[in-house]
C-alpha cells in the first residue's frame, strides 16, 4: 500500500518523466524497479531486527553461562535473479505481489551454534518473543531429508516500523551447528555444478559423512553435559 511519501514521489517522478516523453511502458517499469527497491529495503530491515534480537540473545546468554551460544550469523537478501528464477520455477508471473506472496526466503538468516541444544533453545527463545510470529518450523534436524541435510528452519514474521506504518515482513532463520554448516556448503556445491560425474557416489558419501558428523554433534553434546554437570568454574580460564 502506497504511503502519501510514495504517491508524492511517485507523481513527482511521472511528471517529470512526461516532460522528458518517457513512454507508458518506461514510466511503468521505472516505478515498478523504484517499488522493487522499497522492497528489498524492507527486508534488509527486517533481517537487522531480526539479527539484532539474536546479539541480545547471545549477549544474555554469555553472561549467564560464561559461553557462546552462538557461534556466527550471516544474512542475505536473495537477489533479484535468485528471486525470478525462483519464481519462474514455482510458474509464477513476476509481481511485487507474487514475490510478497509466494517467497519465504526473500531476507535469510543463518545461524551457526556449537551444540545441538543450543540451536532449540536460540528457536525457543524468538518464538517466545511477543513480536515475533512462527510461520512454519522445519526440524531437518529430527528428520533429515534423505540426502542428509540437517537444520531447524523457522519462517518467520517480525514487525518493521517505518515512519509512518508497520509492516510484518517475513524472514527464513536456518539455524544449525558448525558441522551441519560445514556440510551444507559442500552439498551446496554438488547442487549447483552441472556436468560432475560419479554424482551418485559423491551424493552416497555425502550421506555418509552426514551420518557421522550427526553422531558426532551428539556425543559433543553428551561430553559438553558431563563437563557442566561436575567441577567448578575456573573464571581464570574463561576467555
Ligand atoms: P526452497 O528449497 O528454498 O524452495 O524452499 P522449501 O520450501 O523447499 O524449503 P526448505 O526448508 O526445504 O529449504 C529452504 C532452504 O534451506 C533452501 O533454500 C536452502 O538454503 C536450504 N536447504 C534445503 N535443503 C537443502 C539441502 O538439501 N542442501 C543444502 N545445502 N541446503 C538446503
Ligand atoms: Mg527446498
Amino acid at each position: 500500500m502506497a504511503n502519501q511519501h510514495e504517491t508524492r514521489m511517485a507523481g513527482q517522478l511521472k511528471e517529470a518523466m512526461e516532460t522528458m516523453e518517457f513512454s507508458k511502458d518506461q514510466v511503468e517499469f521505472i516505478q515498478t524497479t523504484l517499488q522493487f527497491r522499497q522492497m528489498m529495503l524492507v527486508y534488509q530491515c527486517a533481517i537487522k531486527e531480526v539479527r539484532t534480537k539474536l546479539e541480545i540473545l547471545n549477549d544474555e546468554l554469555t553472561i549467564l553461562h560464561g559461553k557462546n551460544t552462538i557461534e556466527s550469523i550471516s544474512s542475505r537478501v536473495k537477489t533479484p535473479l535468485s528471486i525470478f528464477n525462483k519464481l519462474k520455477r514455482k510458474g509464477v508471473e513476476l509481481s511485487l505481489d507474487a514475490i510478497e506472496q509466494t517467497l519465504q526466503d526473500v531476507a535469510g538468516i543463518r545461524v551457526i551454534c556449537s551444540f545441538i541444544d543450543d540451536i532449540y533453545a536460540v528457536a525457543d527463545m524468538l518464538a517466545r518473543q511477543d513480536d515475533i510470529t512462527i510461520l512454519n518450523r522445519k526440524d531437518y534436524i529430527k528428520n533429515p531429508k534423505p540426502n542428509g541435510y540437517r537444520s531447524l528452519h523457522l519462517i518467520l514474521t517480525v514487525p518493521v516500523f517505518f515512519s509512518n506504518e508497520k509492516k510484518q515482513v517475513k524472514v527464513e532463520v536456518q539455524i544449525r551447528t558448525i558441522a551441519m554448516d560445514f556440510w551444507a556448503s559442500l552439498e551446496h556445491q554438488l547442487k549447483y555444478k552441472k556436468n560432475i560425474p560419479n554424482v551418485e557416489e559423491i551424493s552416497h558419501q555425502l550421506l555418509v559423512c552426514s551420518e557421522v558428523i550427526a553422531k558426532t554433534d551428539e556425543h559433543m553434546q553428551h561430553i559438553r553435559e558431563m563437563i557442566d554437570a561436575g567441577g567448578t568454574v575456573d573464571e581464570d580460564a574463561v576467555g
